[in-house]
């Protein structure tokens, strides 16, 4: 009987010193093999052409030829190898973009910890064996085992564009056409999902946190709290308690995978964009909400997140564009936004400061308290696309419902 295949692995790494550590902590692993090394990026390049590891580290910052340009590289002419980029963990959202840009998704930051490392190497190995000759290295995570649960990221270029807002009232208005409605929020910063809800949880996603191993649905479940619209929402620690760049890729698609498992619909408040949580979450959802506000500023920053999102092959038909505050600004008619940002704009949300002021400061969902106006009903219209209503639909027409 030939020996089990094992995951044959390049290290390119400049610093010996390095070198040696990432060799240590995979050494004694029987499923995985360092075949090579390269101390630049030519030389990764030419190391990796040769031997066809299964997967490649690369530091970000290699000399000769930039870490993530060998990365961009490799995954674009070598769709067969796993790239996985090792970062320190203080890279500006030049960087992030860039990564967006090349499709790499996969990354380690330092200090390396083995059980992450470990982690990381074991999980791309699996998606490059499952996708076998897959195209752009980008590894979408489609659960093709469970086509009808979806999982929803509410996102957006910017802070404050109404992604808590949005996220919130979708999930409560999903809650009427599912009891199975998680809510998720990933703000490890201090979010304020429970605040819409009025809810004060005793438990949240930190208690997750501390020791993170492997996860499963029970211990997700007991951190979650149960609004009186049915939804179950995982909440964000309270403000202060912890980093949230401490929230791993790992983490949250451990919690995602756990979700799907129970929830016909899981919407997640993603949080702060250029964060590894917020690009797991994307990565594992069905669909992308991009939350924009309506100033200048932010479309511009909006078209130039879209074009990464694009760039980096999240699909197309993933992304939903929802423009906020809609009337909120007197420059800028609806109609001219699909062409500053070259995208479909699949909704628009009305400016109501009144109606999302109170709601806020009362803590009670939009969509419960005044059904009828506007900016509810443009919710609703998106719960629709997302989870069709079951009974008597009123007359709406999905994504494009307030365009017309
Ligand atoms: N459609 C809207 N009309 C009026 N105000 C809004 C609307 N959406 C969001 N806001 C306000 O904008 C601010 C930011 O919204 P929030 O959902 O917290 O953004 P994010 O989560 O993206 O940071 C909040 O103060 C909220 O009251
Ligand atoms: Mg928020």
């Amino acid at each position: 009987m030939a020996k089990e295949q094992r995951i044959t692995i390049v290290i390119a790494e400049n610093e010996l010193g390095e070198r040696e550590k990432l060799k240590n902590l995979l050494a004694g692993e029987a499923d995985i093999q360092v075949v090579g090394e390269a101390r630049d990026g030519k030389e990764c390049l030419d190391v990796v052409m040769r031997l066809r590891p299964n997967i490649v580290l690369i530091k970000e910052d290699l000399p000769v030829i930039n870490g993530l340009d060998v990365a961009g590289q490799i995954s674009g002419e070598l769709p067969a190898v796993g790239v996985i980029l090792i970062l320190t963990g203080a890279e500006g959202e030049e960087v992030w973009h860039k990564m967006l840009r090349a499709g790499i998704r996969e990354f380690v930051t330092r200090p390396l910890t083995g059980d992450r490392l470990l982690h990381e190497i074991r999980k791309v190995a699996e998606l490059q064996s499952k996708a076998g000759k897959k195209g752009a290295g980008a590894p979408t995570a489609t659960e093709p085992s469970e086509p009808k649960r979806k999982i929803v990221s509410v996102a957006g270029p910017r802070g404050g564009c109404g992604k808590t807002v949005l996220a919130t009232n979708l999930a409560v208005a999903l809650a009427a056409r599912s009891d199975k409605i998680a809510l998720v929020d990933l703000n490890l910063w201090g979010g304020d999902v429970a605040m819409l809800l009025d809810l004060t949880p005793r438990r949240s996603l930190g208690d997750l946190l501390p020791g993170f191993g492997g996860i499963d649905y029970d211990v997700v479940e007991a951190m979650m709290v149960k609004h009186s619209s049915g939804v179950s929402v995982l909440a964000a620690p309270l403000t202060g308690s912890f980093d949230g760049s401490t929230l791993s890729r790992y983490m949250v698609q451990s919690i995602l995978e756990a979700l799907r498992q129970h929830y016909e619909c899981t919407v997640v408040d993603t949080g702060y964009a250029n964060l590894e949580s917020a690009l797991a979450a994307m990565d594992y959802s069905d669909l992308i909400l991009v939350v924009i506000g309506m100033d200048l500023p932010r479309l511009r920053d909006a078209k130039l997140y879209l074009k990464n999102l694009i760039a980096a092959n999240y699909p197309r038909e993933k992304l939903r564009v929802v423009v906020n505050r809609c009337g909120s600004s007197k420059e800028i008619a609806p109609a001219e936004i699909e062409s500053i940002l070259e995208f479909p704009v699949a909704s628009q949300l009305p400016n109501d400061e009144g109606l999302v002021n109170s709601s806020v400061n009362l803590g009670q969902p939009l969509v419960l308290s005044n059904p009828n106006r506007q900016l509810s009903r443009a919710i609703g219209a998106l719960a629709d696309g997302v989870m069709p209503a079951p009974v008597t639909p009123k007359k709406r027409s999905g994504w494009f419902s307030l365009m017309s």
